[in-house]
């Protein structure tokens, strides 16, 4: 059978070959610890599956969930809601929101709704490995901004040369950023406003990391004067409520953009399962309290982390948002290498900084979502069989 030959540009998923890896290594009988993919282990809470519950016994909820085009009007008010509280940010659920199958389809949606063949996407270098398939499934070609670490991570406006932001037509940015962990500032999200109105650019900003943040304020990129009319936000219940595996999301902002997903979004699925969207608005309407207790958890990891590489020889500093950690290989390894090392001597995975773009070589990024017990027995295997590490 032929296939697309557009399946042809796309490198195996990253994640599916680190899957297969461990699964590999399991089935020899090696007692993997994975700290690779980013996927909360502590359950849903529970007035959210209990809601759930309640609205999957309702008939009117099996069927298509398509009335309300852009979902549950009464999803959209909680997501309008959540946003007032968390991000003093107002937006009209009737026109600037749109729910999602999780922020991943979103962004990947935006594409095809943005995006004319030809077109070339600005996409940061490190970057969430998902959006350059979108970018090419729409027929676009991305082109990387570097994202350095001498500037905090964040892509440098007056470095994007002008017939590269003349010819752009959108940008995909994340903060807290996946996988450096970086936030933005808001210094820096109005240079993006300004930079977006400067060359008409459409901003597709990737924020399902906004309550993971550390020390520092919760932004939402719509709190910048201006973002509405240059951009949307996606946004997302998966990190802050521990559904992932739900898939519920939402895109806010510029109501062009928002019609335009939307569109895509009904000529390809036929949105989010009501009683999930049910469960949704109780999570964002009464869910702060588990965000929190998240929020100390991954901070008590982080410590536990941070301990282990200051005594291997790390001078680091950690940044502020996500649950993550980028740290910078030690010398004489690349970051692929320095993987197979950390698993061929612990038998610990953790995911190579190159498989984030070129500007990720020289790092590796730690997952702190990982039951507490198994992330003690990684540390305890790094501490013993690593040994001290050189660094520059
Ligand atoms: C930057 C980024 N965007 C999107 C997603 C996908 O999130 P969702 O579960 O909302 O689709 C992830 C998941 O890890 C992510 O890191």
């Amino acid at each position: 059978m032929h296939t697309a030959e557009r399946l042809t540009k796309l490198p195996p998923y990253l994640f599916m070959t680190l899957r297969n890896k461990i699964n590999d290594a399991r089935a020899r009988g090696v007692d993997v610890v994975s700290l690779a993919i980013g996927d909360p282990v502590e359950p849903t809470p529970d007035p959210v599956i209990e809601a759930l519950y309640t609205a999957a016994k309702d008939p009117a909820n099996h069927r298509y969930p398509t009335d309300e085009e852009w979902g549950m009007l009464a999803f959209r008010q909680a997501v309008a809601r959540w946003y007032a509280r968390r991000y003093d940010v107002e937006l009209d659920p009737k026109k600037e929101i749109v729910a999602l199958i999780g922020s991943k389809e979103g962004c990947h949606h935006f594409a095809l709704g943005v995006v004319n063949p030809g077109d070339t996407v600005l996409v940061t270098d490190p970057g969430y490995p998902g959006y350059k398939p979108s970018i090419w499934f729409a027929g676009g070609e991305p082109v990387p901004v570097p994202m350095l670490a001498e500037n905090g991570f964040l892509p440098v406006f007056a470095d994007i040369p002008t017939d590269v932001a003349q010819k752009a037509c959108a940008f995909y940015l994340n903060y807290p950023n996946n996988p450096t962990g970086a936030v933005a500032n808001r210094v820096f999200l109005a240079e993006l406003v300004e930079f977006a109105k400067y060359y008409d650019i459409a901003v597709c900003y990737d924020n399902p990391y906004s309550e993971m943040v550390f020390g520092t304020e919760r932004l939402s990129f719509l709190n910048t004067p201006g973002a509405k009319e240059v951009g949307v936000e996606f946004n997302s219940l998966s990190k802050p409520f521990n559904m992932t595996g739900w898939r519920i999301g939402m895109a806010c902002g510029n109501p062009d953009i928002v019609k335009a997903i939307a569109t895509v979004k009904a000529n390809t699925d036929s949105g989010v399962f009501n009683a999930v969207q049910y469960a949704g608005i109780e999570a964002l309407d009464n869910g702060d309290a588990c965000t929190a207790r998240m929020l100390e958890i991954y901070g008590g990891r982080r410590e536990k982390v941070l301990a282990c590489l200051r005594d291997l020889g790390w001078n680091y500093d950690a940044p502020k948002g996500t649950f993550y950690l980028w740290v910078p290989v030690p010398k004489g390894f690349t970051s692929a290498s320095f993987c197979d090392h950390v698993f061929e001597s612990c038998a610990v995975v953790l995911t190579p900084g190159a498989a984030y773009g070129a500007n990720g070589e020289g790092f590796v990024r730690f997952s702190l979502t990982v039951e507490d017990d198994r992330l003690d027995e990684a540390i305890r295997r790094m501490r013993e069989k690593l040994g001290t590490l050189q660094f520059d």
